[in-house]
């Protein structure tokens, strides 16, 4: 498999270079002041880093690959909102409404879920949009779940809620991968118990990151979770058993992961 950081100036290039809808006309602006703007890209990697190891290559990957990353832009753009989180910081920069005002933030947002999916669509299978389609709705569940939450909520249900808001998307990355690569459906199970595990450990350390991280670090503001009253991994469990708890499931990925085929 090819080095990650080379995976990941692959998808750079790739939503560099994506042509936005004409019809968006300066609207353009703010999609790519989101989109281009920094990031860590993670999904687009997970999906290109699974997708060669189950045989696929970067080109056919890289629709699928991005579609995702348009999807978690959209999500993010959204997450900011003052009706939502309220956050002023996003990728090291101001957030999109900040920059651009609230308005054209939530069509900007809308733009790129619709641009995710014209290129989820340029695949001969429907598959790929009909997962994007389902991860986009689970994830929407569990924004959802977060902004309708409030104080009360058990391990089990903010496992669930973490799974859904983003765990749902990681998840995606992964299953985009098998299908684009032709894995039999049969033969996908272990790389969605791997996809999920992954997806749930992205949001734990998430929740640490928001209790321990700077803003030069994160690229947002930390302390939002605290100030908001959220329910996150650190405020039922406490930072260390947070901690131990990442540990634990980082280390069922990568048990899941010595045991799946390929170059992993
Ligand atoms: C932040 O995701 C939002 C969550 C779902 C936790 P990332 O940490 O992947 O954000 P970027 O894409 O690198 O900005
Ligand atoms: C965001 O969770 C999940 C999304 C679907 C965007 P957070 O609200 O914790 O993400 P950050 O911390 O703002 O990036
Ligand atoms: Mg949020
Ligand atoms: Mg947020
Ligand atoms: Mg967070």
């Amino acid at each position: 498999m090819r080095d990650l950081d080379e995976l990941r100036q692959l998808a750079e290039d790739y939503l560099g270079s994506l042509p936005l809808a004409a019809e968006l006309g300066r609207l353009e602006e703010a999609l790519r002041y989101s989109l281009l703007g920094g990031g860590k890209r993670i999904r687009p990697v997970l999906c290109l880093a699974t997708g060669e190891a189950v045989g696929a290559s970067a080109d056919e990957l890289l629709p699928a690959a991005c579609s995702l990353e348009l999807v978690h832009t959209f999500s993010l753009v959204h997450d900011d909102l003052p009706a939502l989180d309220d956050d002023d910081l996003r990728r090291g920069q101001p957030s999109a409404h900040v920059r651009f005002g609230e308005d054209i933030a939530i069509l900007a947002g809308d733009a790129l879920l619709a641009e995710a999916f014209r290129l989820a669509l340029s695949y001969s299978t429907p598959d790929v949009a009909r997962e994007l389609a389902e991860a986009t709705l689970g994830m929407i569940g569990g924004q959802y779940l977060d902004v309708t939450t409030d104080g009360e909520l058990d391990r089990e249900s903010l496992r669930l809620l973490h799974a859904l808001k983003t765990g749902r998307l990681l998840l995606s990355c992964v299953k985009c991968a098998t299908i684009v690569a032709g894995v039999p459906p049969s033969e996908r199970d272990p790389w969605v118990g791997f996809g999920n595990e992954v997806g749930l450990l992205f949001q734990i350390v998430d929740d640490i990151l928001d209790a321990t991280g700077t803003a030069a670090e994160l690229g947002k503001t930390p302390g939002k979770d605290e100030a908001a009253g959220k329910v996150t991994y650190v405020s039922l469990y406490g930072l260390e058993r947070a901690r131990v708890l990442a540990d634990e499931t980082r280390g069922r990925v990568a048990a899941q992961l010595a045991m799946l085929p390929g170059d992993t």
